[in-house]
């Protein structure tokens, strides 16, 4: 089984070590993006590592880029250890740490916009709501409650916070920052990737209530999806089984996580900020079960433990 990962340490320059991923640079246009097992919740980043976590983060984003070329490119060159150890013979003394959590991707300049489409209204878009009746700055109907879905789904953009909370801007704003057609790009094909995965997921048992995606330009100025793609990390996954609009849903993986903080913030043992306190082996062992137990779900088969 492959040891559970707080960082990686690869011999290649590291281009940037984000919130969950290592990125590391091959070559000019080739970057390799190691996920650890790190997890977050309540926007604190805990100590232990989550099992498995990283390897379900890149093989679900390997499986719906595959499952979604058809709808737009994207920079997923591989995420088969052998392949990237096959391309740079110098990894092979680390295979340990690239097995199952490892993507080999094409580098991009990315675009200055996370891209969130919701099919539900939960979380910012939900405050955002129920505080001006409007999500990402447009006039919504009345009387929504909490969870409900949207139909259609609504491309809802945010910046890129390097530090803090992204901030939701309208759609006019990212016209404004990147001009008409660069917008209409990244609207239609952050609806099309949505629709698309929101259908598949929802014959799996799974609500993908909302998501973000990223996306960049290539060397050659072909606009790809980049990072990671619907996954839990990026989504909220609801049990379509446990759906009741009218109050917040219970999120698919990482609720063994958030009711346990919960419970230490109501007993005034925790104050939310860092750090983190300690997680108990059962807490861990419950959110990487649904780590896995969603990869399955979605994929139809469970994650190859290398
Ligand atoms: N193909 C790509 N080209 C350039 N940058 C990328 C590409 N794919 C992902 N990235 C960037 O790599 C980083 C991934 O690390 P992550 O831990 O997810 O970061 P964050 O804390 O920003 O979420 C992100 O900053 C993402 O924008
Ligand atoms: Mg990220």
């Amino acid at each position: 089984m492959t040891a559970p990962l707080v960082a990686s340490a690869l011999p290649l320059p590291l281009a940037r070590r984000g919130k969950v991923r290592e990125v590391y640079e091959i070559e000019a246009d080739t970057l390799l993006l190691v996920a650890s097992d790190r997890v977050s919740a309540f926007d604190v980043v805990l100590r232990e590592p989550v099992p498995h976590k990283g390897a379900v983060l890149t093989q679900l984003s390997a499986f719906w880029f595959e499952r979604l070329a058809s709808v737009i490119s994207s920079h997923f060159l591989s995420a088969d250890a052998d392949e990237i150890i096959a391309r740079v013979p110098t990894l092979e003394p680390v295979r340990p740490t690239l097995t199952g959590r490892a993507m080999l991707v094409r580098r991009t300049t990315p675009v200055p916009f996370e891209c969130v489409v919701r099919g539900y209204l939960s979380g910012s878009a939900w405050a955002e709501y129920r505080r001006s009746g409007t999500l990402a700055g447009e006039p919504m109907p009345q009387g929504l409650s909490e969870s409900a879905r949207l139909d259609p789904p609504i491309f809802s953009p945010a910046t890129k916070a390097e530090v803090g909370h992204d901030e939701n801007v309208t759609v006019a704003h990212v016209v404004r920052a990147l001009g008409r057609s660069q917008a209409d790009q990244l609207q239609q094909a952050s609806l099309a990737l949505y629709e698309a995965g929101r259908e598949h997921a929802a014959r799996r048992g799974i609500i993908i209530a909302d998501t973000k995606f990223e996306f960049g330009t290539s060397s050659d100025g072909r606009l790809l999806v980049i990072d990671e793609i619907l996954t839990p990390d990026s989504s909220r996954f609801w049990p379509a089984d446990r759906y009741e609009p009218g109050k917040s849903q219970p999120s698919f993986d990482k609720q063994p996580l958030r009711d346990y903080l919960a419970g230490l913030k109501q007993q005034g043992e925790w104050d939310g900020n860092a750090p983190p306190p300690p997680l108990p082996a059962e807490v861990v062992r419950a959110t990487s079960e649904r780590y896995l137990k969603a990869y399955e779900l979605i994929t139809g088969k469970p994650l190859e433990i290398g």
